[in-house]
């Protein structure tokens, strides 16, 4: 999704809207550096336990009614995302109350992060900004990516699709608004599509923002 290098690895990642996703936890038992931030992460254990199943068949049942809008690549049939989708899930649940203990996963909403200016090399976003375009204006979107930068060297927002397809209204106004205010904004292909058309990514660095070390 966000098209990460070794090198961007080897820095210091925020995770924003993560969500139960398994991404910390895979980085973590690698030795890299993740912070995951969600405000689901102020629910137990049990109550996202509860919300992830009811999720799941909705997204596999809407994924197989609507199958010709996604690529049949890394998933290969509703099934088997669904199958992916829980595996992930029980890793994130594996992995929650140690990252709890660890303040790896931590209940913040964007657009305020509780974090120092340029603490993190990396923002990443994923499925959250663009995909709810419909309740998020682009005022939030700004303000969110900003928030992002400002924590972070760079920002990286995925996918640039409403959640039911289509480019979401806000990418020009957004890109524009970066732009006018100096930072560097780039819109990239990345290799994983399953919506399709969704292989695109935003990165976003405010100005003069460099690699440190
Ligand atoms: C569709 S999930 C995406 C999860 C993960 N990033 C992924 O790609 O699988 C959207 C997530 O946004 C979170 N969320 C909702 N409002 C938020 C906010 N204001 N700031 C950060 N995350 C938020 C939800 O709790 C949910 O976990």
């Amino acid at each position: 999704m966000f098209s990460l290098t070794s090198e961007d690895l080897s820095g210091s990642i925020i995770d924003c809207a993560a969500g139960p996703a398994s991404f910390n936890a895979e980085l973590t038992a690698q030795g890299y550096d993740v912070i995951s931030c969600d405000p689901l992460y102020g629910l137990t254990a049990d109550e996202i336990r509860d919300r992830i199943g009811t999720t799941c068949d909705t997204v596999v049942a809407n994924a197989r009614a609507a199958s010709n809008e996604f690529v049949w690549r890394d998933f290969t049939s509703p099934d088997h995302l669904g199958d992916v989708r829980m595996e992930i899930m029980q890793r994130f649940l594996a992995d929650f109350p140690a990252g709890l203990r660890e303040e790896r996963y931590l209940a913040q909403a964007l657009p305020h992060l509780d974090f120092c200016d340029g603490e993190f090399d990396l923002a990443l976003c994923s499925h959250f900004l663009y995909t709810y375009s419909d309740q998020l204006s682009t005022e939030f979107q700004v303000a969110a990516i900003r928030e992002m930068c400002r924590v972070a060297r760079e920002a990286r927002i995925f996918p640039l699709l409403k959640s039911y397809g289509g480019a979401s209204p806000h990418i020009e106004p957004v890109v524009v608004a970066f732009r006018e205010r100096g930072y560097e904004v780039e819109i990239r292909t990345v290799p994983y599509e399953f919506q399709r058309g969704g292989d695109k990514m935003l990165a976003v660095k405010k100005p003069g923002s460099t690699r440190a070390g």
